[in-house]
C-alpha cells in the first residue's frame, strides 16, 4: 500500500539567544490510508514541531514532505489552501482552542467561511450534520463554549477540524487536558469518526498508556529524533529501543500477580536541552546500557525485525563500528 504521507530526512532547527534549537533532527517516517499512527514522547521531544510542519503552518529547516505521492514541501497561498481542506488538526487544549466570544456553530463553521466552501442553509446543514455526528446535543448552534463542558469542548474542535472532509486528521494530545472519565469518551469518539468516514490519524501523546487502545503503528520520539517505530502489537509486546522499554515499564499492568513481579526500570536525569544535544545517541546520557560508541556515534533508525524499526546501536542487525576509529573522528571533532 503507498502511504498517504511520506516524510523523509525531516529538520526544523528554530534559533534562539544565538543558539539552535534542534526540535526536529533528521527524522523518515510514513503515514498509511486508515490508519492511525501514534506519536509518543516527552513534552519538548518536537512531537507538535511534526505537527505544524505536516500542515504547512512551519516551514521546514530541510527535508521533504508527501500527501498523496505529491510534494508539499514548498506549497504556497492556493496550493496550501487546497492541500490544508485535506488535513484537520485537534488540538490538545479545548479551553484555550476556541473563541469564547463566538457561538458553537461559527466556530465549527470557521473552516468553511476561510475557504468559502458552503453558504445559507447548505452551510447550516452541514453545522447541524456535523454537531449530529460528534454527539453534540440539539441546540448547541448558538451556544458559547463557556455553556459546555471540557468533553464537549474537545467535540467542538473535533467538528471543526471534520468541517471539509478531511482525508487526515492530526490528533495534538486531544485527551491531555480532560478529566480521565470524559478520555474514554473522546477516544471511542475518534474510533467510531474513523470507523465510519474512513480517516487516517496522526495521534500524539506523552504517554504510551493512551496510544495503545487507538494506534495501528507507534513511533516513539526522543530529543528530535524517532528511537522506535513499529505495529503497536509488537512495540508493546516486544520493545527493542532501551528508552521505550524504560516508558513500557512504567505502566503498571492490570493483572495484580504480574504488577507484583514488574520490573520498573528507573530513568535517571533529565532530557537534554535540544540546545546542547549529546553528539552520538540523543538518548546516551540515560541509557542504562550505553557503550562508548554511543556517544559518539548516532545510530540509524534500522530495521530489526519486519516493520520493526529501532536506532540503538545495542541491537543485533547493526553493524558497530570500529571503536579505534568512532575514537579518532570523535577526537577531530572535540
Ligand atoms: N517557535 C519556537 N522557537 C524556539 N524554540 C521552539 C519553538 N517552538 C518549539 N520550540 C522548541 O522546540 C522543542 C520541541 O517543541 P514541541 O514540538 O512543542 O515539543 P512537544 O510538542 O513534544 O512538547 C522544544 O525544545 C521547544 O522549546
Ligand atoms: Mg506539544
Amino acid at each position: 500500500m503507498d502511504p498517504l504521507i511520506k516524510i523523509r530526512n525531516l529538520k526544523k532547527y528554530y534559533s534562539q539567544d544565538h543558539k539552535i534549537v534542534k526540535a526536529i533532527d533528521d527524522i523518515s517516517f510514513d503515514i498509511y490510508p486508515g490508519e492511525t499512527l501514534g506519536l509518543v514522547g516527552e513534552s519538548g521531544c518536537g512531537k507538535s514541531t511534526v505537527a505544524r510542519c505536516l500542515l504547512g503552518l512551519s516551514s521546514l529547516t530541510s527535508g521533504t514532505i508527501e500527501f498523496e505521492g505529491k510534494s508539499i514541501t514548498h506549497l504556497k497561498g492556493k496550493e496550501l489552501k487546497k492541500f490544508r481542506r485535506q488535513a484537520g488538526m485537534i488540538f490538545q487544549d479545548p479551553y484555550a482552542s476556541l473563541n469564547p466570544r463566538m457561538a458553537a456553530g461559527d466556530i465549527i463553521a470557521e473552516p468553511l467561511e476561510i475557504h468559502k466552501l458552503l453558504k445559507g442553509e447548505a452551510k447550516q446543514n452541514r453545522i447541524e450534520e456535523l454537531i449530529h455526528l460528534v454527539g453534540l446535543p440539539k441546540g448547541s448552534v448558538s451556544r458559547y463554549p463557556h455553556e459546555f463542558s471540557g468533553g464537549q469542548k474537545q467535540r467542538i474542535g473535533i467538528a471543526r477540524a471534520l468541517s471539509m472532509h478531511p482525508r487526515f486528521i492530526i490528533c495534538d494530545e486531544p485527551i491531555s487536558a480532560l478529566d480521565v472519565s470524559v478520555q474514554a469518551q473522546i477516544i471511542n469518539l475518534l474510533k467510531k469518526l474513523q470507523k465510519e468516514i474512513g480517516l487516517t490519524y496522526l495521534f500524539i501523546a506523552h504517554d504510551l498508556r493512551i496510544v495503545k487502545y487507538l494506534s495501528t503503528r507507534v513511533a516513539v520520539m526522543y530529543l528530535g529524533q524517532i528511537m522506535e517505530i513499529s505495529s503497536s502489537e509488537a512495540l508493546y509486546k516486544t520493545p527493542l529501543h532501551p528508552y521505550t522499554q524504560a516508558l513500557l515499564s512504567a505502566i503498571p499492568i492490570p493483572d495484580p500477580a504480574i504488577e507484583r513481579n514488574r520490573k520498573r526500570i528507573i530513568l535517571r536525569g533529565e532530557v537534554p536541552s535540544p540546545l546542547n544535544p549529546p553528539k552520538g545517541c540523543p538518548f546516551v546520557t540515560r541509557c542504562p546500557h550505553a557503550t562508548p560508541t554511543c556517544h559518539y556515534v548516532r545510530p540509524q533508525l534500522k530495521e530489526i525485525n519486519p516493520g520493526h524499526f529501532a536506532a540503538c546501536h545495542l541491537l543485533k542487525g547493526i553493524e558497530p563500528t570500529p571503536l579505534v576509529q568512532i575514537q579518532s573522528t570523535a577526537t577531530e571533532k572535540l
